[in-house]
């Protein structure tokens, strides 16, 4: 098999075969094949498009570049979530000792990434002493004894997702439906569990902007989970503003914990609900997706939810001592107020704009060497909808480094669009995408 022969054959928009797209993906992982090549590929990729059945088969082929996680030592049903991201989505910290509390292991490897804040992994490093690093053997007791357990991906799953993303990311091929597809779920796949719930963002916060992609991408993921045989489903979920009020790392922590009280911000309650009732539904724990709510819900109501926090943070070396008192989570030497210029009621607030805010106050990392300052970030005063006047806080930023405060601040000012008519509720959940 020749490249130069499997590149023509794409930009004529043939059909490649699991083998041709077998010879690619290894032979790009082992560095056989030259990246000006695949450049090329990807290019006649993002053209000519794949079919289903060879999306499958590229997500297959970069589950099978590297390690898989084994979690049949785990016993009961395993779901994962995936996110595909936004601005203050903190659902894992809220979802793992929900579900977990409900009795289904919940068995999370996250990587560190790049981004606007940091990525749960940097956000539990936030509660003094929480260890990331477990060894197998202690990742596995864990998840027997707590049923939750959360640690920094160590091995590599699916290597050649990470060649193929970084070559995408410099050839403009990042934004085509099946490579974000079988890039996200050869690492769900590698990661070992049964079912897959994926939460699909889509706004101003989100990767995909239009609610059509969104479902798109939605039914392409559901399609390649089911056809390899793990049950998956996915919510099209809300990203035209951030999720919750906080956006940063040890405030998200803390809204998190607010949410495992019962007192969390309402679309951020809603979401975990909808997501960990999918979870624990899958897992059989419960009939369907209502009585999954319900239970959630009481678990939240009795505070079970909120000891499997303690016992969580507890497992892996951190100070409980956060979930009753927060002020125990880093706090930042300097806070200030951005106050509203204009009455009226909130249209919108650009969702992406919000998380460079947070990167400004040091928040999250631009390269993968830089240091995240925990106690950075903001927490929002005001959503979409909500009535303002001139001189209220619309948000209070935080950060150790006052240099970073003045263009913080200037920049929140902007993220805000504030009108005379009061506009139509926001649903958090826009679908439900299934394999029927
Ligand atoms: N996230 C991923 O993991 N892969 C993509 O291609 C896009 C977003």
């Amino acid at each position: 098999m020749r490249m130069y022969d499997l590149i023509m054959k794409k930009r004529q928009g043939e059909e490649l075969s699991a083998e041709e797209i077998d010879f690619i993906v290894q032979g790009y992982t082992r560095g056989i094949i030259p990246d000006y090549q695949i450049a090329a590929w990807l290019m006649a990729v993002y053209f000519q498009k794949l079919s289903a059945r060879e999306t499958v088969d590229l997500t297959m082929s970069m589950v099978n570049s590297g390690e898989k996680l084994d979690l049949s030592k785990v016993p009961g049903p395993k779901v994962d979530k995936h996110s595909t991201g936004g601005v203050g989505d903190k659902t894992t910290l809220v979802l793992a000792p929900m579900v977990a509390a409900a009795g289904v292991p919940v068995a999370k490897m996250s990587g560190r990434g790049l981004g606007h804040t940091g990525g749960t992994i940097d956000k539990l490093e936030s509660i003094r002493g929480f260890n990331v690093s477990l060894t197998q053997q202690q990742f596995f007791q864990q998840l027997e004894k707590v049923k939750v357990a959360v640690v920094a991906q160590t091995g590599e799953l699916a290597p050649a997702d990470k060649k193929f993303y970084a070559l995408r990311d410099v050839t403009a091929t990042v934004d085509d439906i099946s490579l974000i597809s079988s890039s996200i779920m050869s690492k769900k796949i590698a990661a070992g569990a049964e079912s897959i719930v994926l939460d699909v963002k889509v706004g101003s916060g989100a990767f995909m902007r239009n609610i059509d992609d969104a479902f798109k991408l939605a039914r392409t993921m559901v399609e390649i989970g089911n056809s390899v045989g793990r049950n998956t489903v996915a919510l099209v979920t809300d990203m035209d503003q951030p999720l919750g009020f906080a956006v940063g790392n040890a405030v998200e922590v803390a809204e998190a914990i607010d949410t495992l009280k019962g007192r969390g911000p309402r679309d951020l309650y809603t979401l975990c609900l909808e997501l960990g009732a999918q979870m624990i539904a899958m897992a059989g724990v419960v009939p369907n997706v209502e009585e999954g709510k319900k239970h959630l819900q009481q678990l939240v109501d009795s505070g079970a939810a909120l000891e499997k926090m303690r016992e969580f943070i507890t497992a892996q070396n951190g100070d409980a001592g956060v979930v009753d008192d927060p002020g125990k989570l880093p706090q930042a030497k300097y806070q200030e107020q951005v106050l509203a210029g204009d009455d009226g009621y909130v249209q919108a607030i650009a969702a992406d704009e919000v998380g460079k805010v947070a990167m400004q106050l040091g928040a999250g990392r631009a390269a993968k060497e830089d240091k995240i300052d925990h106690a950075a970030g903001l927490i929002l005063h005001k959503k979409i909808g909500d009535k303002v006047q001139t001189g209220e806080p619309l948000a209070t930023l935080y950060t150790n480094d006052s240099s970073r405060m003045p263009q913080a601040k200037e920049m929140l000012l902007k993220t805000y669009t504030i009108g005379a008519r009061q506009p139509e509720p926001r649903n958090i959940i826009h679908g439900l995408v299934t394999g029927q």
